[in-house]
């Protein structure tokens, strides 16, 4: 540092110590809820001469669009605010310089543009004529924000996430002062039990769960509520998942015999999954002896029904493979030789294993 840095540094440390002038802080702008309250931050500073002048017995005052206090004054601390426009209290303690200020009741006619005015013993009395606040009584409560994460992440525009991946979707929300405080909660559509988090206090709730494919298309709800006097104010933000999975096969997969075998194989994956069937391993195509149908049961799902005409052996197997991008899964159909035997299928996708009567002739 050189020698004019130090005498710049120096000069600065005076100003602040011997040179305190008449200054204050204020929020730019609040906004307020029709009916409801609002809490103006609020610190001043006033010159070192007139510290022996504020005193317990200081008056805080605000002044409204204006600074002429015969005409713009709106609230006198000194005085009970019962019956001025503006009701409230100033909750700092004016002796340390806080000024901070709670005014209720506001209404559509209390907007605008704020001043603070103290008046102390002896000749202390000033108006901060350079810095207002700006309150803006609204008659909606702001919209809260759902955002998603995925595995820590934040995503951003699309909603799509891998099966198994965790999830966690935040709702934060601009809070207005209001008695009691707002509350978020969360709904969604279908219901589905899930853990949740909130931290009220800076109105933020995360709602963190493994996707599965039980939450594709679900829309997840967030709702702010405040609970005013007259009324009960709402707003809210969703955001609907649409949760990629690997195929799974329905355990109503089954085959009937008339004259005919008919075996079916449903499907569910997103995106919507393919099915082909194997018959002892080979892949069958579709030919006049194996006549395959499929049908798209909604945007993840597919049925496939195979028709067979020809023989079988003992040792015939008919599978199901179903698969998409994230995977593949496949049934065992074990076709017995003799007639009434039981069979088995096995869902390799999670090893669940059923057994149904099925009647079957060897073909
Ligand atoms: C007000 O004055 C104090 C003390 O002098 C200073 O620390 C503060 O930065 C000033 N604030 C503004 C907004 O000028
Ligand atoms: C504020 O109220 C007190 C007590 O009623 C009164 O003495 C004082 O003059 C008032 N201040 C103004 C600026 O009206
Ligand atoms: C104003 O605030 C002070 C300090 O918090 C409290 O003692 C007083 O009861 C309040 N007055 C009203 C009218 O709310
Ligand atoms: C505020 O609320 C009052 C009473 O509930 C209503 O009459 C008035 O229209 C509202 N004002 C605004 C700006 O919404
Ligand atoms: C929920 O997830 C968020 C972000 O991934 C994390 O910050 C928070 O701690 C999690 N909450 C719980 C209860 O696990
Ligand atoms: C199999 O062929 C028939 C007619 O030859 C057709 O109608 C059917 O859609 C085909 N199946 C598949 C899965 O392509
Ligand atoms: C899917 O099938 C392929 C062979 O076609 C195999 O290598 C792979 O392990 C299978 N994946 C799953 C998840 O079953």
């Amino acid at each position: 540092m050189d020698t004019a840095e130090k005498i710049i540094l120096f000069c600065f440390l005076l100003q602040g110590v011997c040179c305190r002038d008449f200054n204050i802080t204020l929020p730019q702008k609040i906004e307020a809820l029709n009916g409801s309250c609002v809490i103006i931050k609020c610190r001043f500073e006033i010159q070192k001469q007139y510290d022996k002048d504020l005193t317990e017995r200081a008056t805080g005052l605000w002044l409204k669009d204006g600074i002429n206090v015969n005409n713009n004054l709106v609230f006198n601390s000194s005085t009970s605010s019962q019956n001025s426009f503006m009701k409230g209290n100033i909750t700092g303690k004016l002796k340390d310089k806080d000024c901070t200020t709670v005014f209720h009741e506001l209404r559509s006619y209390h907007s605008g543009q704020y001043y603070f005015r103290i008046e102390g013993e002896g000749e202390l009395t000033w108006t901060y004529k350079e810095t207002s606040v700006s309150i803006h009584v609204v008659d909606s409560s702001p919209k809260p924000t759902v955002q998603l994460y995925v595995e820590q992440k934040e995503v951003q525009d699309q909603e799509e996430v891998l099966e198994g991946r965790s999830v966690s979707l935040r709702c934060s929300a601009e809070t207005l002062c209001s008695s009691p405080p707002p509350t978020l909660t969360w709904s969604s559509t279908p219901r589905i039990p899930l853990s949740e988090s909130s931290r009220l206090e800076e109105l933020i709730s995360d709602l963190n769960f493994t996707a599965t494919h039980r939450q594709h298309r679900v829309t997840f709800t967030c709702t702010i509520t405040y609970q005013l006097q007259d009324e009960t104010k709402t707003a809210q933000d969703s955001i609907t998942l649409h949760v990629q999975y690997a195929p799974k096969i329905s355990p109503s997969s089954s085959c009937t015999r008339t004259d005919v075998t008919v075996c079916f194989c449903e499907a569910d994956g997103n995106p919507s999954p393919e099915l082909e069937w194997h018959l002892s391993g080979r892949p069958v195509t579709n030919s006049s002896n194996t006549f395959i149908s499929e049908e798209r049961l909604s945007s993840t799902g597919l049925r496939s029904s195979i028709t067979l005409h020809q023989s079988l052996t003992h040792t015939s197997t008919l599978q199901c493979v179903s698969r998409n991008t994230h995977g593949n899964a496949s049934q065992l159909f074990q076709l017995p030789s003799s007639v009434a035997r039981e069979f088995q299928f096995c869902d390799s996708s999670n090893r669940r294993t059923s057994v149904i009567n099925l009647e079957m002739k060897n073909m």
